[in-house]
């Protein structure tokens, strides 16, 4: 029985298999936590734009009740391996993937990061399921807002808005735009933020009628300052407040990268930030890092700790 998070250290599945949910996201739905994430399990390689790359296999899904034990419900979206063209074709990029659920359409929509190795495709591919788990259909990619896209993360808000927010202008800027309600499309309303500040890994979260983003910086697969930013107005403009990470190795955010934040249901104002630790050299060996977040009126604080559970947040 696993009873803490231990940020860093490899994580098993409940076979005991380590989790392949790089670059992931969160979806909680009837009682059930589902990770997403990009299987990195095969070889790594020199080459791409920065040193390290690895053919793309696909999207892995895993199931969770308490967050702490999770089973592997298998690979949910495979990369192919003809035609070449295909944006799924395993000589592509797949990343940051991110799933959810269309109210209207009853469908779960999973968004990710789509491109050639050399990072100059730069689009968002969108695949479709009935079910959570899918297997998730391929529908094509989009360049959005007639822009490239490289990271990229989707924030369904409340009233069941979704938002897209993508790197985009080779990273210079964040735009940030409201979906059409099936969410297949762009609704062409959108913002460009952090401009030629190089912001990516973008992880947005609502909290007490304002919405907060953890980004990074760019460095490839090295780490960085994490930064964060605050609005009431999703579509900005957004103001800055510096690295939400204090502490010891906080500057290079613990050796991580942000991905996803998520409320812990049932327990108040807990949110749980998410950042990988890559490993360049064995992409398939990344961990993670799972962190609770404190928060002193807006002001938002990410401690490292060695080894946590979720009492932390009473
Ligand atoms: C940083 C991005 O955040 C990752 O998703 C990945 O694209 C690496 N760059 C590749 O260097």
């Amino acid at each position: 029985m696993k009873t803490s998070f231990t940020p860093g250290k490899i994580w098993n599945d409940t076979d005991g298999v380590p989790i392949q949910a790089h670059g992931g996201g969160i979806l909680y739905i009837n009682g059930i936590y589902y990770w997403f994430g990009e299987n990195k399990n095969g070889p790594t390689k020199q080459g791409g734009v920065v040193g390290f790359t690895m053919d793309a296999i696909g999207v892995s899904c895993y199931a969770s009740t308490d967050l702490y034990h999770w089973e592997n419900k298998g690979l949910v979206l495979s990369a192919v391996n003809e035609p070449i063209e295909h944006d799924l074709h395993t000589s592509k990029i797949i990343e940051r993937p991110k799933v959810v659920y269309n109210e209207l359409t009853k469908k779960f929509v999973m968004f990710m990061h789509i491109d050639t190795k050399d990072y100059q495709y730069a689009r968002v591919g969108i695949a479709l399921s009935d079910k959570v788990t899918g297997p998730y259909k391929y529908q094509g990619s989009i360049p959005p807002h007639d822009s490239d896209s490289r990271d990229m993360t989707v924030f369904k808000d409340e009233d069941g808005k979704a938002y897209l927010f993508h790197s985009s202008e080779w990273n210079a800027k964040m735009y940030i735009g409201e979906l059409e309600s099936d969410y297949l499309h762009t609704a062409g309303i959108y913002t460009k933020n952090f401009e030629k500040d190089y912001r990516e890994a973008p992880a947005v979260f609502r909290r007490q009628g304002k919405y907060y983003l953890i980004t990074s910086g760019c460095t490839g697969w090295d780490p960085n300052p994490a930064q964060y930013a605050v609005v009431e107005n999703i579509l900005g403009p957004w103001k800055v407040m510096g690295n939400p990470c204090v502490g010891s190795n906080a500057a290079g955010t613990f050796y991580g990268q942000s991905t996803f934040v998520f409320p812990v249901v049932g327990k108040l104002d807990a949110y749980i930030a998410m950042f990988d630790r890559w490993n360049k050299h064995n992409l398939g060996a990344s961990r993670y890092i799972w962190l609770p977040i404190c928060f002193l009126d807006d002001q938002m604080i990410i401690e490292w700790h060695d080894e946590w559970d979720l009492s932390s947040f009473g």
